[in-house]
C-alpha cells in the first residue's frame, strides 16, 4: 500500500486536442505517469485519492476553443477533469486534513493534486452513498435545487414538463415536484428510459420524443390544460413546442439545451412570441449561483433521501455509454473497502471480468498442473486473468489476438507460453498445403475464403499444440472453435465463456 512520500503510478485520462462537433473517445487517451503523494511545504493545495468520477454534458464546452462556461477549459496534454469524489491524503490547505472526504472538481486520474481547491466541499454525511455527491448531493443535486426552489418554485397541483427526464438532472427534478404534489411528465430518448420514469421515479406519464412526429400534438395529448412548469434541457425544437403549450403564468427554468451543443447552427425559435403572449416567465440559471445555499438543500434533501422517498438512479449507472468513459467514471460503481489497488480494477479483475475468470477456471475447467490450455481473445479483460491462473497452476498456455501489440502484451506482460495474432498468416499457401487439411473438419468449408481463414486457425492450433489441447477457454466461437474441436486431447474441457466473433453476424456461422 502506497505511503506519504512515495512516488506512485497514477492512470491519467488525458485530453488530446480541441475538438469541434461531437467529442469523440479518441479525443482523449489514456497513460500511466508518476505522482509523489505528499503536499509541498507552504503550498495550499490538498493531494486526494479520486474515489468517483462523473462525466457531465457540460464537460463537452471545455474540449472547445473559444469561451466556454465559467472559462473552464482543458488543456491539451493534460488530463480531463470534472466533479468527483476524493479522500485527502495530504493537505496543505487549513479547511481539508487527512483522510477528509471532499467532492468538487478533480482530475480524471488516480491520484490528483489540486492547487484550483474553490470547488472542494467537505463530505459530512457518509451515511448515504458515497456516488451520491456526483448526483443528488453534488453538482446535479443543487442545479435541481436551484432550479426547483430559486427559479421556478412549482406549486401543488400545478402541471410540470421536464425534458432529458432521465438524466442526472431531470430525474431528480420530477421526484421533486412529484413531492410537491403536482402531476409530472417527463420526455426521454428510449423506451427503457420512458419505463423508468413511469414505474420507478413516479412520473405521472412520460414518453419517447423519437417516437413522436409532432411534439406539439404529443404535449397536447399530455398537457390538455397546458404547462405551468417547464423545466428546459433540450432546447430546439422541443422549446418550440413547449411554448405553444404553456400556461399563462407558466415559468421556464432553463438549466440547458443540449440538442443544440454541437451542431454548427443552432436551430431558431419560432415561438417566442407566447412568452409575451401567456406572461411566461424564462429564467436561465447556474448551480454556480448557489453553493450559499448548500447547507439548507442538504437540509431538504438528506431527509428524502433517508426516508427513500427520492432516488438517484444517475449516480448508479453509468449515463453516458462510452466504454472509454464507462471505463473512468467508476464513478457509477460503488466501491468497496478495497481502496488499496488501482480503482479501475473495480472495473476488471475485481469486477465483473475478475468474477467469469474465476469461475470459468475454477469452478468450470478447473485445469491441473502440466495440461494444455488454449485461450482466445487472450487480451481481453477476462480471458487475460484465465491465461495468468493457468500459468500459476502450472499449465502449459497459449493465447490467440488480433494484433501484434497485443500478442506482445499477452507473451511478455501477462507471461503466457506463447500467443498468435489469427489474423495473420505470413504464407497463407503454405497453409493450404498443410496435409492435415483433409480432416473431416474440411467438410464444414463452404467457400474458398473460409476455407483459407480456417486452414489458417487449424494450422495456428496444432502447430502451438502438438500433443493436443486439455482445455479450452472458448471466447469467440466460429472458425476458431471449429478448429480447435479435432484438437481436443481424451477428456478434454471446452468452458465456453462467450462466442464474440458471431455477436453481430446476420446468420450466426454453421
Ligand atoms: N445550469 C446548470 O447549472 C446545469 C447543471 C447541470 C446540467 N445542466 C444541463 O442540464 C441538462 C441535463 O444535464 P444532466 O446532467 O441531467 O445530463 P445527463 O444525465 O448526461 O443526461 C443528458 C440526457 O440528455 C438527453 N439528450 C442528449 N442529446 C439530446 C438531444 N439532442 N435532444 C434531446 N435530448 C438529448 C439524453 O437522454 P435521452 O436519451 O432522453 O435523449 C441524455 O441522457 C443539460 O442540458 C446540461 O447541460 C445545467
Amino acid at each position: 500500500m502506497a505511503r506519504l512520500g512515495d512516488e506512485v503510478s497514477n492512470k491519467q485520462v488525458i485530453f488530446r486536442d480541441y475538438v469541434q462537433g461531437y467529442p469523440k473517445e479518441s479525443d482523449m487517451y489514456l497513460t500511466t505517469g508518476t505522482i509523489k503523494l505528499e503536499v509541498l511545504e507552504g503550498s495550499k493545495a490538498v493531494l486526494v485519492k479520486n474515489l468517483y468520477l462523473s462525466c457531465d454534458p457540460r464537460m463537452q464546452f471545455f474540449m472547445r476553443q473559444g469561451e466556454t462556461p465559467n472559462g473552464y477549459k482543458f488543456k491539451p496534454g493534460s488530463p480531463v477533469f470534472g466533479y468527483g469524489v476524493a479522500k485527502v491524503l495530504d493537505s496543505g490547505h487549513p479547511e481539508f486534513t487527512t483522510g477528509d472526504l471532499v467532492w468538487g472538481i478533480t482530475g480524471w486520474e488516480e491520484y490528483s493534486l489540486i492547487t484550483e481547491t474553490e470547488s472542494l466541499i467537505k463530505i459530512t454525511h457518509t451515511d448515504v452513498p458515497l456516488s451520491y455527491y456526483t448526483g443528488i448531493l453534488g453538482m446535479p443535486g443543487m442545479t435541481v435545487y436551484a432550479g426547483f426552489y430559486e427559479v421556478a418554485a412549482p406549486k401543488k397541483g400545478e402541471y410540470v414538463f421536464v425534458s432529458a427526464a432521465s438524466g442526472a438532472v431531470g430525474q431528480l427534478l420530477g421526484q421533486f415536484a412529484k413531492l410537491t404534489g403536482c402531476y409530472v411528465v417527463g420526455s426521454a430518448g428510449s423506451k427503457e428510459k420512458v419505463d423508468l420514469l413511469k414505474n420507478e421515479l413516479g412520473f405521472d406519464e412520460a414518453f419517447n420524443y423519437k417516437e413522436e412526429h409532432d411534439l406539439n400534438a404529443a404535449l397536447k395529448r399530455y398537457f390538455p390544460e397546458g404547462i405551468d412548469v417547464y423545466f428546459e434541457h433540450v432546447g430546439g425544437k422541443m422549446l418550440d413546442a413547449v411554448l405553444l403549450n404553456m400556461r399563462h403564468n407558466g415559468r421556464i427554468a432553463a438549466c440547458g439545451m443540449i440538442s443544440q451543443y454541437n451542431i454548427d447552427e443552432p436551430e431558431g425559435i419560432k415561438n417566442l412570441m407566447h412568452i409575451g403572449f401567456k406572461w411566461i416567465r424564462m429564467q436561465g440559471y447556474t448551480h454556480h449561483n448557489y453553493y450559499h445555499l448548500y447547507p439548507k438543500f442538504l437540509d431538504v434533501v438528506l431527509p428524502y433521501i433517508r426516508e427513500k422517498k427520492i432516488v438517484d438512479t444517475a449516480a448508479q449507472r453509468d449515463r453516458r455509454g462510452s466504454s472509454f468513459v464507462t471505463a473512468y467514471t467508476s464513478s457509477h460503481k460503488q466501491l468497496q473497502q478495497h481502496t488499496d489497488v488501482p480503482l479501475s480494477y473495480h472495473t476488471g479483475h475485481l469486477g465483473m471480468p475478475g468474477m467469469a475468470a474465476f469461475v470459468g477456471f475454477y469452478e468450470v475447467s478447473s485445469p491441473k498442473k502440466g495440461e494444455y490450455v488454449f485461450v482466445s481473445a487472450a487480451s481481453g479483460a477476462v480471458i487475460q486473468l484465465v491465461g495468468q491462473f493457468a500459468k500459476l497452476s502450472g499449465c502449459y498456455v497459449v493465447g490467440s489476438a488480433g494484433s501484434r501489440e497485443k500478442v506482445n502484451l499477452v507473451k511478455n506482460k501477462f507471461g503466457f507460453d506463447d500467443a498468435f495474432n489469427y489474423k495473420e498468416e505470413d504464407d497463407p499457401d503454405a497453409a493450404l498445403k498443410r496435409p492435415h487439411l483433409s480432416l473431416p473438419i474440411e467438410v464444414l468449408f463452404r467457400s474458398l475464403e473460409i476455407w483459407i481463414l480456417q486452414s489458417l486457425c487449424f494450422l495456428f492450433v496444432i502447430t502451438y499444440f502438438p500433443e493436443g489441447i486439455d482445455i479450452y477457454f472458448e471466447n469467440v466461437g466460429g472458425k476458431t472453435l471449429d478448429a480447435v474441436l479435432p484438437n481436443m486431447r481424451l477428456h478434454g474441457r471446452i468452458a465456453v465463456c462467450g462466442m464474440i466473433s458471431q455477436y453481430n453476424l446476420e446468420q450466426p456461422e454453421a
